[in-house]
């Protein structure tokens, strides 16, 4: 008798695009590659798949970009994952992860997260791990004062989804889609089907749209202590820098480091954490780092 297991569900950050709205800065470098106080972009959003428990991840960048992420990503073996990398030449939209990231997916359900897009707050493991059971499509809105610039999800009392609109002049809630969504083995395909939008692109809201008219579409509310930024602006990425060192210093903890949650989900032991330390021990974050392995090995 064969078994079928099903299929891990895997990881894809977006990260190419042109950072326009942040020139001069990306003129020379990629955006996910900026700094947020004392870590690249990147490791926020490759923070949340790790504690939605993917191990498998694909990184799409800029061709002029790519020798950056896998000098600073390498192969992920150091972290107890597998990262892989493909290129997209164009910001052609959203949805375009899904065409380019067919192979790697390979039938397999995924969590898709923008590389600019951090999340922070209690429960978010919770969450994270409710939508990566289910067989349904799951996205998650976050309330904001003015959504007319992000995806904006309509829902009854119940919080399901009613309508989904992009970038709406006149939003039919306050509740904005944040760049982070669970979606089945179906996704490639339904991408595939998307046509350019009025902006030109392909928008990940057209595939969305296809699931909820399925009526297979979940939304998860971010509470309100909850922390959404998206550090797309010179603004927000200095208050995104701002917001982790004030947490960081007050807490003495680190908010999203990729080397913590590997050793917390069980991905790399606390020897190899502490050689990952060491080698970073003239930082900071190094420091934090080490403080963590002596507080571990204390505990034994
Ligand atoms: O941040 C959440 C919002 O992200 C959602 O509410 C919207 O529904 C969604 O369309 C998106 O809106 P943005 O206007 O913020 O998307 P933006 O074009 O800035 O792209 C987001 C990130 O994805 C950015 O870091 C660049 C990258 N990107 C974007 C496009 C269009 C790519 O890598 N390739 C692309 O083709």
């Amino acid at each position: 008798m064969t078994i079928f297991a099903p299929k891990p569900r895997k990881g894809i950050v977006l990260a190419g695009g042109t950072g326009t709205r942040l020139y001069p800065l990306t003129l020379g470098t990629s955006k996910q590659l900026l700094p947020v106080f004392d870590k690249p972009l990147i490791y926020y959003p490759l923070s949340t798949l790790i504690l939605a428990g993917v191990r498998e991840v694909l990184f799409i960048t800029t061709p002029e970009d790519q020798a950056a992420f896998r000098r600073l990503l390498g192969d992920g073996s150091h972290w107890g994952m597998s990262f892989d990398y493909a290129v997209q030449a164009e910001p052609r939209g959203l949805a375009d992860a899904y065409v380019i990231g067919r192979d790697f997916l390979d039938g397999a359900p995924s969590v898709l997260i923008l590389g600019d897009n951090i999340f922070f707050g209690h429960g978010l493991q919770a969450m994270l791990e409710r939508a990566a059971a289910r067989e349904d499509a799951t996205i998650f809105a976050s309330h904001v004062r003015d959504p007319r610039s992000f995806g904006v999800v309509e829902m009854n009392a119940d919080h399901q989804a009613l309508s989904l609109e992009e970038k709406p002049e006149r939003p039919r809630s306050n509740w904005a889609v944040t760049g982070l969504y669970f979606l089945d083995g179906s996704a490639p395909d339904r991408a595939a089907q998307v046509m350019p939008s009025a902006r030109g692109e392909v928008e990940i809201v057209s595939v969305l749209q296809d699931y909820l008219a399925e009526s297979r579409l979940s939304v998860e509310t971010l509470h309100r202590g909850f922390t959404w930024l998206d550090a797309g602006t010179h603004e927000s990425l200095h208050q995104a820098g701002e917001f982790v060192q004030t947490l960081q210093d007050r807490q003495g903890l680190l908010v999203c480091s990729p080397e913590e949650l590997a050793y917390r989900r069980g991905l790399i032991t606390l020897d190899a954490l502490e050689l990952l330390a060491v080698k970073l021990k003239k930082s900071s974050y190094g420091q934090s780092l080490a403080e963590l392995v002596a507080h571990e090995k204390s505990q034994r």
